[in-house]
């Protein structure tokens, strides 16, 4: 009697395999499609509704800004973009645009949308074009004012200190106007300290020549 049933219960397998299995494959590719698709959203900002994406209209898509005034955040370390959303958040750096959003933003999200933009890739800054002579004496006041010190190897940026390699030229300038007239503080200090021995002219140079370096690959 149980062999019977054991036999019957294998023909019945059997017969299910042969009339549902090509449905049980479909199923099971069509859960694995699933299961890759949401993997691959969630590496490219979560699934909809992504929270980047009320990012996008200002600094372009995936933070690469197409516009000198807007900063890209793509390639920009976690650390540093984590602290800005707070600062803008906390009011310790004003900006009309980004502090009421930042108030908008727990502390679950600055980590994700710091960690998404961090992942990008930082693009070269291709619509601006340097004036040569700007260019190069902002090279050389990067190199005596010891930026890579901070700012890192090719300017790319590391831990709280941003990149600024490829940056908006626009964006850069107004930073740096922003440190030298007491507008932007950092918890340092470091950088009213050096913004304070440029002069105007200086600001512009160092604008130019930072905008024009290609970011390079970390
Ligand atoms: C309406 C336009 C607008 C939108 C939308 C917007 N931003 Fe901004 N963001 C700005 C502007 C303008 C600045 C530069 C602020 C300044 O000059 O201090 C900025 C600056 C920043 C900075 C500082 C960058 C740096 O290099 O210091 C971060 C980080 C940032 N935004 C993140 C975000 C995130 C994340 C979102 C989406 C959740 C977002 N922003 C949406 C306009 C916008
Ligand atoms: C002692 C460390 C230090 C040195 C050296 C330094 N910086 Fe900075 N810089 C910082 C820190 C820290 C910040 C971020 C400030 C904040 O958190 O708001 C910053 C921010 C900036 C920003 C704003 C970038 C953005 O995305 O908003 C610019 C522009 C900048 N630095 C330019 C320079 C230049 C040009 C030099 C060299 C002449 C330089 N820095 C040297 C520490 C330094």
């Amino acid at each position: 009697m149980k062999k019977l049933i054991a036999v019957a219960v294998v023909v019945v397998l059997a017969g299910l395999l042969a009339f549902y299995g090509r449905d049980a494959l479909d199923l099971y590719r069509l859960m694995d499609h699933i299961s890759t698709s949401t993997e691959a959203k969630e590496a490219d900002g979560g699934p909809w509704p992504r929270l980047s994406d009320a990012c996008v209209g200002c600094h372009g898509v995936q933070g690469k800004s197409q516009h000198q005034g807007y900063p890209s955040l793509a390639g920009q370390p976690a650390t540093y973009l984590a602290n800005q959303l707070r600062n803008f958040a906390s009011g310790a750096r004003a900006n009309p645009n980004m502090g009421p959003l930042a108030m908008t933003l727990s502390e679950a999200d600055v980590q994700q949308l710091a960690a998404y933009f961090a992942k990008q890739s930082a693009a070269q800054n291709s619509s601006f074009k340097a004036d040569p002579v700007l260019r190069d004496k902002g090279q050389r006041l990067a190199l005596n004012g010891g930026c890579a010190a901070c700012h890192g190897e090719g300017l790319m940026g590391r831990d709280q200190f941003p990149r600024l390699a490829g940056q908006g030229h626009d964006y850069l300038l107004a930073q740096l106007n922003a440190f030298a007239e007491g507008r932007r503080k950092d918890s340092t200090g470091a950088m009213t300290a050096i913004v304070s021995t440029l002069s105007a002219d200086d600001r512009q140079a160092l604008s130019h020549y930072l905008a024009a370096l290609v970011p390079v690959a970390k």
